[in-house]
């Protein structure tokens, strides 16, 4: 499928890598790309062969945030009546296998709330994450306010949403805001080296395991423990689980077929 504002590609059979590819406003997140966004990793979330994605920018931005020119005439009647900006964000939210994000340069705004809908984040040291809608007479509006206390904690989320302030790589590595931080010229072989290995393990135990760790965000301990165990405990119906036990047990390497 052809895409406008983003380039897709496929590594090794097994990880989907989508570009976001408006280069001239900085990758700035319009209603198109989001839309064609979703739509690849809907396609992939479908695809058997495809075990990991991985969304990345430019070296210069991963994204600036939702295209400020598109939404800056809206009325709260037009915004609230049709869903605008945000409508189409939440299908990141329903893709069951992995995503990666891989950001390198400004990720801002939208920006920064997109890499923190994927399910982890590798940095290049060059990157800058920031929610500078407070600037802009707005708040963030794509879990911004949501996803990032709960990453950071209560403070360092306030100070990034009162202030507007970026923080660089290191900071957001300190905090918790990122998993692990490369050169730059070493992100996407980091990332692809992420979406490999995990391409290669059993796809049910993968999806569980972010099935259950999403969990933590949602509820109680008490539920989120529950649903953990039941999980758990429905792995030892799969093949795969024979199969990695079985492969520990005799020192041999695990093949498996995600059944
Ligand atoms: C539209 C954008 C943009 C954005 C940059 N551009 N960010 N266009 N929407 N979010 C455009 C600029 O207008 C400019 O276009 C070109 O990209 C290059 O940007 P410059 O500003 O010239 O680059 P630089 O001086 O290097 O500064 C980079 C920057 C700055 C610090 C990232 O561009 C910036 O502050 N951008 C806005 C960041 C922001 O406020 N994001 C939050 C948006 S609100 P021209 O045509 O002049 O070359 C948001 C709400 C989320 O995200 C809600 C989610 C549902």
């Amino acid at each position: 499928m052809a895409y406008e504002t983003i380039a897709v590609r496929v590594e090794a059979d097994q990880v989907g890598v989508i570009t976001l590819d408006r280069p001239k406003q900085l990758n700035a997140l319009n209603d198109l790309l989001m839309n064609e966004l979703g739509a690849a990793l809907k396609a992939w979330d479908a695809d058997e062969k495809i075990g990991c994605m991985i969304i990345t920018g430019s070296e210069k931005a991963f994204a600036a945030g939702a295209d400020i020119g598109a939404m800056a005439k809206y009325s709260f009647a037009d915004a609230y009546k049709g869903d605008y900006i945000t409508r189409n964000w939440e299908t990141i939210r329903a893709i069951r296998k992995p995503v990666i994000a891989a950001v390198s340069g400004f990720a801002l705004g939208g920006g920064c709330e997109l890499a923190m809908m994927c399910d982890f984040i590798i940095a290049a040291d060059n990157a800058r994450f920031g929610q500078p809608e407070i600037k802009l007479g707005v708040i963030p509006g794509a879990g911004g306010t949501q996803r990032l206390p709960r990453a950071v904690g209560k403070s360092k989320a306030m100070d990034m949403a009162l202030t507007g302030r970026m923080i660089d790589a290191a900071e957001a590595e300190r905090i918790g805001l990122v998993s692990r931080v490369v050169a730059y010229g070493q992100l996407m072989d980091e990332a692809l080296g992420a979406a490999l290995g995990i391409a290669g393990l059993s796809r049910i135990a993968v999806m569980a395991a972010k099935e259950s760790v999403n969990r933590a965000f949602e509820g109680t301990l008490s539920d989120g423990l529950m649903f953990e165990r039941r999980l758990f405990h429905a792995l030892f119906a799969t093949h795969d689980q024979k199969e990695g036990m079985d492969a520990f047990v005799n020192k041999r390497p695990a093949h498996f077929t995600h059944q």
